[in-house]
């Protein structure tokens, strides 16, 4: 058991460190074809992610969709030299050949949030994006992995969940909101934070994606540091206001993107080491869940040849956190009863 605790801690180590991801890129190891399509890949978050994508040796193919402008992202990036074939797909009767064949897909379509705007504020124009993004996978790639990044993650993974559903494709194996940023974000404030090198810090994040609905196990993190009440309390905040964070900062040009991009990379990489059988890849995710009353709830999850392979307990919760639990439920089940309902009035 510790053995194996070990290991997985090891993995999600090699898999977080960015020094590795680029000697990666360019390593001559033989990994299985895989297909790997960016829809929205010509936006703020699409662009640095399909060149990420571009960067990983165990794509073999990448389809790049957009509603326009990929044509650009994708000869661009097709002059890199590492091992996938990229092809550039552009307006909605392309999209069918961008998902043929795809073993994962990526969502990060749809428009980010402005200053003062909530997550939830994107829910009118994003969820309609969602849902005839994914009608389109059901009926063409309906076995791939998809991974959500578009907002708010909260309401469009059961959007997702619904469509797939209704069309008779859903797999709850198969089905991610990403909240690898959230992760990275809290490693890096724990690091800083705790004065401990970012590249071993290890920190779960569960709930959901947006405010109070992030909620970082700093109780489990590793290494240990001794932190005051105010000090966890302090980077659970932050923690939670990352995105704001940038949004304030970017004043009105849009949201994480870079950081988004590369937290969308890691996931991404997490899900092909799972199915090309790589024992022992664990990542946060929000995912189809029974570990609380809610339905879909973000913890850590092992990746297999099939996607979800274990959605993991959350363990031993100091008394902030457990109450951190309790306070953002309501928040939470709100949005995942909103994205339902949305998938099946329209
Ligand atoms: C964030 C957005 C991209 O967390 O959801 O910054």
């Amino acid at each position: 058991m510790k053995a194996a605790m070990l290991r997985s801690i090891r993995a999600s180590c090699r898999a977080s460190s960015t020094s590795h991801f680029l000697r990666r890129a360019f390593s001559s190891e033989s990994h299985p074809e895989r297909k790997v399509a960016v829809l929205g890949a010509a936006g703020g978050i699409g662009q640095p992610l399909a060149l990420l994508m571009k960067l990983n040796p165990l794509v073999s193919r990448l389809a790049v969709y957009d509603i326009a402008g990929t044509p650009g992202v994708a000869a661009d990036i097709s002059h890199i030299n590492t091992r996938s074939e990229v092809s550039g797909y552009a307006g909605e009767e392309q999209l069918r050949h961008a998902l043929e064949g795809a073993d994962i897909v990526i969502i990060p379509a749809g428009v980010p949030r402005k200053p003062g705007m909530t997550r939830d504020d994107l829910f009118n124009i994003n969820a309609g994006i969602v849902k005839s993004l994914c009608t389109a996978i059901a009926k063409y790639c309906p076995n791939a992995l998809v991974n959500m990044i578009s907002n708010p993650v909260n309401s469009t993974v059961p959007i997702a969940a619904e469509i797939f559903k209704k069309a008779g494709t859903y797999d709850e194996k198969r089905l991610f909101g990403v909240t690898t940023l959230d992760v990275v974000r809290a490693r890096t404030f724990y690091a800083g934070k705790a004065n401990v090198p970012v590249e071993g810090v290890i920190v779960p994040v569960v709930g959901g994606h947006a405010g109070i609905t992030i909620l970082p196990l700093f109780s489990q993190a590793t290494p240990q540091a001794n932190l005051s009440d105010e000090q966890i309390i302090a980077l659970t905040k932050r923690t939670q206001d990352g995105g704001t964070e940038v949004v304030e900062a970017k004043a009105g040009k849009g949201s994480a993107t870079l950081s988004m991009a590369y937290a969308g990379a890691i996931f991404a990489d997490a899900c092909l080491k799972g199915l090309n059988g790589v024992p022992d890849v664990v990542e946060c995710s929000y995912v189809q869940s029974s570990i609380t009353e809610l339905p879909f709830f973000a913890s850590k999850v092992r990746l297999g040849k099939n996607g979800v392979e274990e959605v993991l307990e959350l363990g031993n919760l100091s008394d902030f956190e457990k109450q951190g639990l309790e306070n953002l439920k309501p928040e939470l089940k709100a949005s995942i009863e909103k994205g339902i309902k949305f998938a099946n009035q329209s």
